[in-house]
């Protein structure tokens, strides 16, 4: 079964959908999701999308604020590009109609969260992401050149590796022609071939245990481009939000947003005193990293399974207008955001490495893209500024369609692929293998590769995972493929990278923070 399209792109999340109704112009589109277009972390995002829109707030002021968080790994040149380009890709944004809070002036009604020195997100309530993820759906169901293919999973992307010829940093030279991909539904495997891939998968919090991100972020792209040989970076960086509610049998965790400690909100301990100002002089506003790793530190001292987040000193009606979704959803826990303190926890919540691209979203791979949370532009550093991410999808959306689009003249279609052969391979006879290494694996990540972490717990979690690794590849030979299935073996990858690059890191710098080297904060 083979199909030919001119742009495919994996992921209907801001990264894919944006760049899909970029390219539609110039070729036929066919985009990929492994759910329902709708369902993407981008559907959940909550506080909003970081731009300089006007004074007093400036470029400087949020180049600088994205440098510091990044703890001087960023790259500056894409720095400066991301946050020069934001403003032409918010209006973008809005005359695709996206509707972002405005004040009585008409002006925006900008937020503010951790790590910023201005108010600068632009925000829809608390749920800036349902409603991207609603215009961008509504745009491109209007193209007549995109074709949208829901509940069906991209396995692999096809290569070709030429090892004759080496190329910069002596790696081989490989072009991308396209992806392998599962239907969901009929389980039949079909060979999508394309003149250009983007793949544009967002993260891999299932990694982990606890995690705000939907289930669907199991870090598919990165493993996919890695099985390929291109280029992995910076894995080590995962992101822990400092703000998730504790509810220990809701899985993915609720996020609370950070532009509630914008608002106002301070963290507390379980008997009611503020903590923040004893690590950081910003308080409960400090960089993520910060925060997490204070909250973690103060549930060991004390022993409780959260701190408090306290809103109760807030105007009610004006926290209700602004948070209206984390209203309802406390309330149905029983808890009056305007009466009661907030129970909260970290949860994983963003990777900032991943597919190494240039500043067109291009990857070690020819012909192959990569943009959004699945990228690693050089924008985040060491740990990434809140609010920088869908920045950072939709600038380099239009970076990478403009680049494709020139690249598409010169690039051909691939003959002669073989389909994928599933010869030999039988249904698989207990599918709770699957799910118990599904559930070892996030319990190794969490218990030794978390917040806090030593080169005595990345070895015992590296230990553990190849078992785990083991189990999934014999059981990948030799059964049909599922999603579960080739979603665990993914994880697995993501996770192997996640530590190797970890123990690599001889040093505690930004979200990657260990006991046996010195740290340079907190
Ligand atoms: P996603 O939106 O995750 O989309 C991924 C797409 O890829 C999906 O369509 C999925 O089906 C598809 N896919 C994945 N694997 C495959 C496969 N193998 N085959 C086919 N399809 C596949 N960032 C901000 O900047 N501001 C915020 O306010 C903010 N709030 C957040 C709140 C929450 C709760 C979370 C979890 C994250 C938040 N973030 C926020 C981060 C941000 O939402 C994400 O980084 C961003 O939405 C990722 O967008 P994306 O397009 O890269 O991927
Ligand atoms: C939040 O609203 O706190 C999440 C923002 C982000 O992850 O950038």
């Amino acid at each position: 079964m083979k199909r030919k399209v001119d742009f495919l792109v994996i992921g209907t999340g801001i990264a894919g959908l944006s760049y899909a109704l970029k390219v539609a112009r110039y070729g036929k589109v066919c985009v990929l999701s492994k759910t329902d277009v709708l369902e993407t972390t981008t559907r959940y995002a909550q506080g909003g999308i970081a731009a300089v829109t006007h004074q007093p707030d400036s470029y400087e002021k949020h180049i600088n604020d994205t440098l510091s968080c990044g703890d001087s790994l960023c790259d500056e040149k894409i720095v400066r590009m991301v946050v020069t380009e934001a403003s032409k890709q918010i209006d973008e944004l809005v005359g695709w109609g996206i509707d972002f809070d405005k004040n009585a002036l008409g002006e925006y009604d900008l937020a503010r969260e951790g790590g910023h020195s201005e108010k600068r997100i632009l925000h829809h309530k608390d749920n800036t992401g349902y409603e991207i993820q609603r215009a961008l759906i509504a745009e491109v169901y209007k193209h007549p050149n995109i074709e949208v293919l829901e509940h069906c999973f991209a396995i692999d992307i096809v290569t070709q590796h030429h090892l004759g010829r080496l190329v910069k940093r002596n790696m081989p030279d490989i072009e991308c022609f396209g992806a392998y991909a599962l239907h969901l539904k009929s389980n039949k495997i079909e060979t999508i071939l394309a003149k250009i891939t983007l793949i544009a998968t967002g993260g891999c919090g299932n990694a982990y245990y606890t995690t705000t991100n939907p289930h669907l972020a199991t870090g598919d792209g990165i493993a996919m481009v890695h099985r390929a040989k291109g280029i992995i970076e910076n894995m080590e960086f995962v992101q822990f939000h400092p703000t998730s509610l504790y509810n220990p049998f809701e899985s993915p965790s609720f996020l609370i947003t950070e532009a509630m400690r914008g608002h106002g909100g301070i963290l507390k301990t379980t008997e009611g005193k503020e903590f923040m100002h004893k690590y950081d002089k910003r308080g409960s506003l400090a960089p993520r990293d910060i925060v997490a790793r204070a909250i973690d530190n103060e549930m060991k001292i004390s022993g409780a399974d959260y701190v408090y987040l306290d809103c109760r000193h807030l105007d009610a009606d004006d926290l209700k207008n602004h948070f209206p979704n984390i209203y309802k959803k406390c309330l149905e826990l029983d808890i009056d955001i305007t009466k009661q303190m907030i129970p909260v926890v970290p949860a994983a919540h963003y990777v900032c490495g991943g597919i190494k691209v240039n500043e067109n979203g291009l990857s070690s791979i020819n012909y192959l893209y990569a943009i959004g949370e699945v990228s690693c532009t050089g924008l985040h550093g060491a740990n990434r500024l809140a609010s920088n991410s869908l920045l950072e999808a939709v600038v380099f959306a239009d970076r990478a369609a403009k680049d494709g689009v020139n690249k598409i003249k010169t690039s051909k279609h691939i003959e002669n692929i073989p389909d994928w052969n599933d010869e030999g391979t039988t249904h698989p006879e207990e599918m709770i293998l699957i799910t118990q290494n599904r559930k070892e694996m996030q319990q190794i990540m969490t218990n030794y590769v978390g917040i806090v972490r030593s080169d005595l717990r990345l070895k015992r979690a590296l230990d553990r995972l190849e078992i785990i690794w083991r189990e999934t590849e014999d059981l990948y030979k030799k059964t049909t493929l599922s999603l579960d299935l080739c979603q665990l073996r993914n994880m697995i990858n993501v996770s192997y990278l996640i530590i190797k690059m970890a123990m690599a890191r001889k040093e505690s710098r930004g979200l990657h923070y260990t006991l046996d080297y010195p740290q340079k904060k907190l």
